[in-house]
């Protein structure tokens, strides 16, 4: 597949930009959470507990074993546009009434990949009985690969280990804002290959890996895509799935990519989440990337996800 980049520059002014080798610049951070034109509005149908200044919020007040109303429905949906992770405690939710939640949001997503026996939509993580390996402790956003990612997804825990197995997400909408205005110039209207092989390759085999690769060639996607509700840019790249930046040389791409990585490592962009049993975060994979935190072993950890199907990014 080739893709014209209408912004590619010489190969000289990509080399001389700087870009910093560490991935952080010290001092002052731009940390907006609204998009443009939003005002703060409050919330009538529950209660929003901030957990950082960007990302993520509590929500209390609702039950979602219980029908969700439309109008409900809509102060969620500006709840997650405006803080990108919500967190719901204690709310034991059955696999059937996890599914018919984040229905609301939209078709749910199959992941043949990660799917267990016939059901393709509930991805369960059973983690720390030392048989199974933790890999998703990289910073990535879901499904990259896929030519229309994942809009989000629901995650519930059902058995939590005694201490650590935290979830982290950064906000990729305040990782773009942060970037040097060289480096904007250079990512604005570039786009990048995604592939499954790198991200499952450190997994499952070849002979696993192989019967995927008609069902997901690798796909570009925008290095900065537009949030397709609110219309703000945000960096679309990540650890896991992102190859390199098209019509740019290797090497380039490389180092390009490293720094771009980098950006979701920064504190300010994240929110850390402490879990209980029983306890649901919502987010949006459009938005964000997250890390689950693999420091719980040998005790056991284990999660169910739906995820809700998404549009192209652009
Ligand atoms: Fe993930």
């Amino acid at each position: 597949m080739t893709v014209t980049v209408t912004n590619a520059r010489p190969t000289t002014a990509l080399r001389e930009a700087r870009v910093p080798e560490g991935g952080m610049h010290e001092g002052a951070r731009t940390l907006r959470r609204l998009p443009d034109g939003w005002r703060e509005r409050p919330y009538e149908h529950f209660e929003l507990v901030p957990q950082a200044c960007t990302i993520g919020a509590e929500v209390r007040g609702v039950d979602l074993s219980r029908p969700v109303g439309a109008a409900l429905r809509e102060e969620l949906n500006r709840a997650l546009l405006e803080w990108k992770v919500l967190f719901f405690r204690a709310q034991h939710l059955t696999s059937d009434q996890q599914r018919h939640f984040a229905r609301h949001w939209g078709e749910l997503e199959t992941n043949p990949l990660l799917a267990r026996g016939t059901d393709e939509e509930v991805v369960l993580f059973d983690k720390g009985d030392g048989a199974t390996p933790t890999f998703e402790n990289v910073w990535h956003a879901d499904v990259t690969f896929r030519e229309r990612p994942a809009l989000g997804a629901v995650l519930q825990l059902r058995e939590v280990p005694p201490s650590g197995g935290d979830t982290m997400w950064a906000d990729m909408a305040a990782a773009y804002d942060n970037l040097p205005q060289e480096v904007k110039d250079r990512i604005d209207g570039a786009t990048a290959v995604h592939d499954y092989i790198p991200g499952f390759a450190r997994f499952y085999g070849p002979e696993r890996l192989a019967p995927f690769q008609d069902l997901f060639p690798p796909v570009e996607h925008p290095v900065v895509r537009r949030h397709p509700e609110t219309g703000r840019r945000m960096l679309f790249v990540n650890t896991s799935f992102t190859t390199r930046i098209t019509g740019m040389e290797r090497e380039e791409s490389d180092r390009l990519l490293r720094y771009l990585f980098q950006q979701a490592h920064v504190p300010e962009y994240q929110v850390r989440f402490r879990w209980q049993p029983g306890d649901v975060a919502f987010w949006d994979n459009r938005a964000t990337q997250h890390y689950a935190v693999n420091d719980y072993g040998p005790h056991r950890r284990v999660a169910e996800r739906v995820a809700i199907a998404g549009d192209r990014p652009f």
